[in-house]
């Protein structure tokens, strides 16, 4: 089934989202009120079938609109990528309730505001959902698919069947909680790391050494609840009973984080973070990470055909 599919906003996300489906055949009108994003768009797109080894044609498929109205009024899925900022969501989304189908789902990228009140000004809410994918969208599989108590069964199980059907690997996230599942587990772990490191355990470079090296080694085979049944509950309780109550619970931002933003230290952008960074760092471990979820995504596509 070919869908017609409409993003709105063509920055960082919103421009792999569209090639996502674009190379699965679908039409994508992507809408971008900056004419010099939108303008980019398509180079970056081609970029990204160069980097997956995807036929460029398949952008053939994809429409180019300054115009929000005529990029949403034939879709049947509107994935929303514009800022992450809840006013300027809800009125991208008001406008959405106007102006498409009134079959179309409404589908926003958020990372953090609650799906339901992104939506709270569409009149039939039980078509808004959150989707949210990772960065970059078209390497990362994961799209957790975030139903608000207003999201109607039916429109998370078609947006679940539209991104199988893309290669995507979606997942039901049945309550519209901050950070939904996979940051609050990414930041579960980044408090923990930062008190270490806080405290003088060691330093930046050797945490990231234990999780690379270490338990990360395996997660993409083996996630924790599923390392927990192989080596057995029991186990797993003995070592919370010594561990769970030694471990951080510094109420909010952790002050080692907030004095390093306000001196102005803030990662890679400008060479200082956990760690200093030359710039020709930096470019290696982007490329290094690109490379591997390229790799990765391409055995993923292979093993999906
Ligand atoms: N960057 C990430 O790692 C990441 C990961 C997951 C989710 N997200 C979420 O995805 C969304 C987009 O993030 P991004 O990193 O692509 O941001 P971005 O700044 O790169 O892109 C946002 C785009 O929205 C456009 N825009 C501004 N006002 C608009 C409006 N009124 N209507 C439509 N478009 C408008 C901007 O011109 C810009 O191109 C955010 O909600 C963000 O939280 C980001």
């Amino acid at each position: 089934m070919s869908a017609k599919i409409a993003v709105i906003g063509a920055g960082l996300m919103g421009h792999g989202i569209g090639q996502i489906f674009a190379a699965a055949g679908h039409k994508v009108a992507l809408h971008d009120p900056n004419a010099d994003i939108l303008g980019a768009a398509k180079g970056k797109m081609t970029a990204i079938c160069t980097l997956l080894a995807q036929d460029p044609a398949c952008l053939d498929n994809v429409s180019f609109h300054a115009d929000f109205a005529e990029a949403v009024k034939d879709a049947d899925f509107v994935f929303e990528a514009g800022p992450e900022k809840l006013e300027v969501k809800q009125a991208i989304f008001k406008n959405l309730g106007e102006k498409t189908k009134p079959t179309a789902i409404l589908c926003t990228n958020t990372s953090a505001i609650p799906i339901g009140q992104i939506g709270a000004q569409v009149a039939d809410q039980s078509r808004v959902v959150g989707t949210h994918y990772w960065n970059p969208p078209h390497l990362i599989p994961l799209v957790e698919v975030v139903q608000s108590t207003e999201t109607s069964l039916a429109t998370v199980e078609a947006t679940i069947a539209l991104l199988k059907a893309v290669g995507k690997s979606p997942v039901h996230v049945r309550k519209d909680i901050p950070g939904f599942i996979g940051n609050r587990l990414q930041h579960a772990l980044k408090r923990e790391a930062i008190a270490l490191v806080a405290d003088g355990v060691c330093d930046a470079e050797t945490l990231d050494t234990v999780v690379k090296e270490g338990f990360g080694a395996r997660m993409a085979v083996c996630g924790p609840l599923e390392q927990s049944d192989l080596v057995g509950l029991n186990l797993t309780l003995d070592i919370h009973k010594t561990l769970i109550a030694d471990l951080d619970r510094t109420p909010g931002p952790h002050p080692y984080l907030v004095d390093k933003v306000a001196k102005g230290e803030l990662g890679m952008a400008n060479g200082r973070g956990f760690r200093d960074w030359t710039p020709e760092q930096a470019a290696t471990l982007r490329k290094r990470l690109s490379d591997f979820l390229a790799e990765s995504a391409k055995k993923l596509a292979a093993k999906k055909v």
